[in-house]
């Protein structure tokens, strides 16, 4: 919460909850991770839980149009394969439930086909505008993006590496303008290098 309301108050428009791709609300919701017996483990409810209440408490904090949620599911990275399809969609479907009342901003999808109908009846039941993305095996592009809005009916598309690259990608992409390429051995560094080095068309 205090660090939402500090991204808030810094200027940012909002904050995403990071409930996906294996870190800690994902580790709550994937029963390959949670194996607790207290109220927030066991049941698909009692897994989605903690990432309902966080999201209430974030959104009490800063205002429900400014917090956006993502989730994978299913999408087996850093080992929480969620292998059951039943429970994946029962468990996603008490989120996103939970998720409802709140009027969160966006809730974000990745996943290998966000066309399926559990995206769907995700997006149905939420009743939150849906932010789409296929993930990491291959990288989004202008047309992908466009074709995946269509497939999907999404709001929007989550762009990950050609954004990375391209700084004015919006620029880019409205003028059909050529792209940097990404260059993976500078992702997740720890210095500038990768973050604030790629040009501007205009530089
Ligand atoms: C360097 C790097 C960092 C990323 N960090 C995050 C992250 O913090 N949270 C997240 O949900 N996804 C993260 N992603 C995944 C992207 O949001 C996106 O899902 C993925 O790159 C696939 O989309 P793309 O084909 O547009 O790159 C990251 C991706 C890259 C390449």
């Amino acid at each position: 919460m205090a660090a939402a309301r500090r991204a808030v108050d810094a200027g940012l428009d909002g904050v995403e909850l990071h409930s996906a791709n294996g870190y800690l609300l994902h580790e709550f919701l994937a029963p390959d991770t949670n194996h607790r017996t207290d109220a927030y483990g066991g049941s698909p409810q009692a897994r989605a839980r903690l990432v309902v209440e966080v999201a209430r408490a974030v959104a009490a904090e800063v205002g429900p149009g400014r917090v956006g949620i993502r989730i994978s599911p299913a999408h087996g990275v850093q080992g929480i394969p969620e292998a059951d399809a039943d429970d994946v969609a029962a468990t996603y479907g008490a989120l996103v439930d939970g998720l409802a009342p709140l009027g969160l901003a966006y809730l974000s999808v990745l996943r290998a086909d966000p066309t399926d109908e559990l995206t769907q009846d995700l997006r149905r039941r939420s009743g939150m505008p849906l932010v789409a993305n296929r993930g990491f095996s291959t990288p989004t592009t202008r047309e992908s993006a466009s074709a995946l809005v269509d497939a999907t009916d999404a709001d929007a598309v989550a762009v990950g590496r050609a954004l990375i690259a391209n700084p004015d990608l919006v620029e880019r992409w409205r003028a059909g303008a050529d792209e940097n390429e990404p260059d993976p051995s500078t992702f997740y560094g720890t210095t500038a290098e990768g973050y604030t080095d790629y040009p501007r068309l205009t530089a």
